[in-house]
C-alpha cells in the first residue's frame, strides 16, 4: 500500500495507474477508522481495480465552535486497517498541502443544502463540496463511495458532479450499524456510558418512523414528527437539532406522507451532535 502525502506524489502514482487503462475507485475520509469506513473501501475494492483512499480531517467543513481540534485522529491504526482491506494507495495530506493560502475559491451548492444539516451547520457543506472538488481533481476516480449516514452529503455531491461535470459515478453504501442499531461514527467515541445508552434513541425513532408509516398508516408529516418527537425526548441528555420527513432527492420536507420518504435526524447527546436517518420505501 503506497501513502503519500503531497498533491504531486498522488498524481505520479495516479497517471501511472491510468496510462495503464486501471479504473480508480475512491473513499474521501477523515479517519479515525469503524467499520463503516471500512465497508466503503470494500465496496470501492469491489467496483474498481485500484482503492484509493484519503485522510483528511477537512477545516474548512467545521464551523468556529465545532469539533475539529478535538476530532479523533490515529493515522497509524487507520493505516493499518486501511493494508487489511488491501487499499493500493492511501493520500493524507497536511492542512497546508489542500490549502496552502486562503481558499478564494468555493464550490457552493445551491437549494439541498439550506435544509437539515446545512441549516445547523451555516458553511458546512461549502467546505465538504470544496473539499470533494479538490480530492476529485487530485485523485481523478472513475467511481467514488459514500456512506448514506451522510445522506444530504452524497445529494450534494451529486449535484456537484452534475453541475460541474465531473466525471465520476458516486456510490452510496448503506449505514453500517453496532450490534444495538447505532449509527457507526467517528464520533461516537465522544458518547460516556450513559450517554450511549441514549444515542439508540436515533435508530429507535428511525424504526419507529417506519412502523408509523407502515404498519399505523400515519398520513400527516406533522403527526408523524410529533410522535418521533415524544419518543426522542423521552431518553435523558437529548436535544433535538432537527426531524427532517420529506423528499430524499430533493430534500424539500413534504407535509403528507408519500413513497419514498426520507427521514432523517440530527440529535444531541450530551455535547455529542449525532445523526441518522433512513429511506422509507414502498
Ligand atoms: O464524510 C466525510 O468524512 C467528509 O465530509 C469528507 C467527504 C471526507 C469530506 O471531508
Amino acid at each position: 500500500m503506497k501513502v503519500v502525502h503531497t498533491k504531486k506524489g498522488a498524481r505520479e502514482i495516479i497517471n501511472g495507474w491510468k496510462s495503464k487503462g486501471q479504473t480508480i475507485g475512491f473513499v474521501p475520509t477523515m479517519g479515525y477508522f469503524h467499520k463503516g469506513h471500512l465497508s466503503l473501501m470494500e465496496l470501492a475494492k469491489r467496483k474498481a481495480d485500484k482503492v484509493v483512499i484519503s485522510i483528511f480531517v477537512n477545516p474548512t467543513q467545521f464551523g468556529p465552535n465545532e469539533d475539529y481540534e478535538k476530532y479523533p485522529r490515529d493515522i497509524e491504526r487507520d493505516l493499518e486497517l486501511a493494508r487489511g482491506i488491501g487499499v493500493d494507495m492511501v493520500f493524507a495530506p497536511k492542512k497546508e498541502e489542500m490549502y496552502p493560502e486562503e481558499t478564494k475559491t468555493w464550490v457552493q451548492v445551491e437549494e439541498i443544502t439550506e435544509n437539515l444539516c446545512g441549516r445547523s451547520r451555516p458553511g458546512h457543506f461549502r467546505g465538504v463540496a470544496t473539499v470533494v472538488a479538490k480530492l476529485f481533481n487530485i485523485i481523478l476516480p472513475d467511481i467514488a463511495v459514500f456512506g448514506q449516514k451522510d445522506f444530504q452529503q452524497i445529494q450534494v455531491i451529486k449535484q456537484m458532479v452534475k453541475d460541474l461535470d465531473f466525471p465520476v459515478k458516486i456510490v452510496m453504501a448503506p449505514i453500517i450499524r453496532e450490534k444495538d442499531g447505532l449509527a457507526m461514527s467517528s464520533r461516537n467515541t465522544y458518547l460516556s456510558n450513559e450517554e450511549r445508552k441514549s444515542a439508540l434513541c436515533l435508530f429507535k425513532a428511525l424504526e419507529l418512523s417506519k412502523r408509523l408509516v407502515m404498519e399505523e398508516g400515519i398520513s400527516e408529516v406533522a403527526t408523524l414528527k410529533e410522535r418521533i418527537r415524544e419518543f426522542i425526548q423521552g431518553f435523558p441528555y437529548t436535544k433535538i437539532d432537527y426531524i427532517f420527513i420529506g423528499d430524499p432527492e430533493n430534500l424539500k420536507e413534504r407535509e403528507r406522507v408519500e413513497l419514498p420518504l426520507l427521514v432523517a435526524l440530527a440529535v444531541y447527546v450530551g455535547d455529542t451532535r449525532l445523526i441518522d436517518n433512513m429511506l422509507i420505501e414502498g
